[in-house]
């Protein structure tokens, strides 16, 4: 009888079924009223005792194992039938789950971020509705001074005061007026200009600002600051030049430039012939600017610092529209989903 029942387990498992007519009759071929597993039992009832402990978990073995392929097999069926009635095919595999990638200007921002916080840099975000005095006049700017057509700004219609922040350097003022030296801070995001848009140009864009206050802090420091975050950011070998500039906020200003390269035919044309590419404005914290948010200038002395986020990116993925960002077509999305 060992035999037989080791037989038929092989049986069972192997056996195939092309409708659910020859499940429900190999389901009463073995339990059903008349069905197999009842002869067995019949058999079972007159095996020496000593035997019935080995056969009876076998004989179990064999139910289960009828009952486990029915309900499977009816189940698969089921599906089909349903199937078949809706148009739909349940047995098909699952499409993969599509996940969104990370937007280049946020890579880029992290990257950014994540270099100055390992020097020792906290974050800080400000509001992007600001009045007149954090982006302005807190900055040195003078009511009616030229440096303000600098920036084309959008006002707010209701009330002259508001504006929208055109850049990021309103979150200086607003941390200094908040809190004490010695601070090293880096401030991204958004800021708003009225201009056309462009492939150049969009009337909304993002900044990293810097700003780093302490005593005896020389130009030499910032100048190193800078040098070792271009390093990072765009490889060892890479050599940064300054230029003397001019911001209300900061004296002496200076532009900051990074050696590109004159190979090919785009080098040339990126850095206007010269092999050098602009990549943001410094300078040391104009003293007049730490008086008026109330820091001893004689004290304490700062730089600071600001960059284009998408001018840093084009820079870095050769990507020549700016237009491109914010239009949030896919295939231009997908390019960057190996980027963390
Ligand atoms: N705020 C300037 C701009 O938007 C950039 C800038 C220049 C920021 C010099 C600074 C700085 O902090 O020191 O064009």
């Amino acid at each position: 009888m060992k035999e037989e029942l080791e037989a038929l387990l092989i049986d069972i498992e192997s056996r195939n079924f092309d409708s659910a007519d020859q499940v429900e009759a190999f389901r009463v071929e073995f339990i059903g009223r008349n069905g197999k597993m009842k002869d067995l039992m019949v058999q079972f009832r007159s095996v020496a005792p000593e035997l019935k402990r080995e056969l009876g978990p076998l004989i179990n073995q064999v139910k289960g194992a009828v009952e486990a392929r029915v309900a499977q097999e009816q189940s698969n069926f089921n599906n089909k039938e349903a199937a078949n009635a809706s148009g739909i095919d349940f047995s098909r595999p699952a499409g993969g789950v599509a996940l969104g990638t990370h937007h280049p200007l946020q890579v880029v921002r992290r990257e950014i971020v994540s270099i100055f916080k390992n020097m020792g840099y906290g974050v800080v975000e400000g509001p992007e509705i600001e009045d007149d005095w954090h982006v302005f006049s807190g900055l040195n700017f003078p009511p009616e001074h030229p440096a303000r057509d600098m920036q084309d700004t959008f006002f707010v219609e209701r009330n002259p005061d508001l504006l929208l922040r055109t850049h990021t350097s309103s979150v200086q003022v607003r941390e200094m007026e908040r809190r004490k030296p010695p601070m090293r801070i880096i401030m991204p995001g958004r800021v708003f200009r009225n201009e056309a848009v462009s492939a150049r140009a969009h009337c909304m864009f993002h900044q990293i600002e810097g700003l780093y206050i302490d005593e005896d802090v020389s130009f030499a420091d910032l100048k190193q600051n800078l040098l070792h975050f271009a390093k990072l950011f765009f490889g060892p070998k890479t050599k940064i030049r300054l230029r003397p500039s001019y911001f209300p906020f900061t004296e002496p200003s200076a532009e900051v430039d990074v050696y590109w390269g004159l190979e090919t035919e785009v080098d040339k044309r990126i850095t206007k012939g010269t092999g050098w590419l602009e990549i943001l404005g410094c300078g040391m914290v104009d003293p007049h600017v730490l008086e008026a948010n109330g820091i001893d200038s004689k004290k304490y002395s700062g730089f600071a610092y600001g960059m284009g986020i998408e001018r840093i990116t084009m820079l870095k993925y050769q990507i020549s529209d700016l237009r491109l960002f914010f239009e949030n077509d896919k295939r231009f999305l997908d390019q960057f989903s190996g980027e963390r």
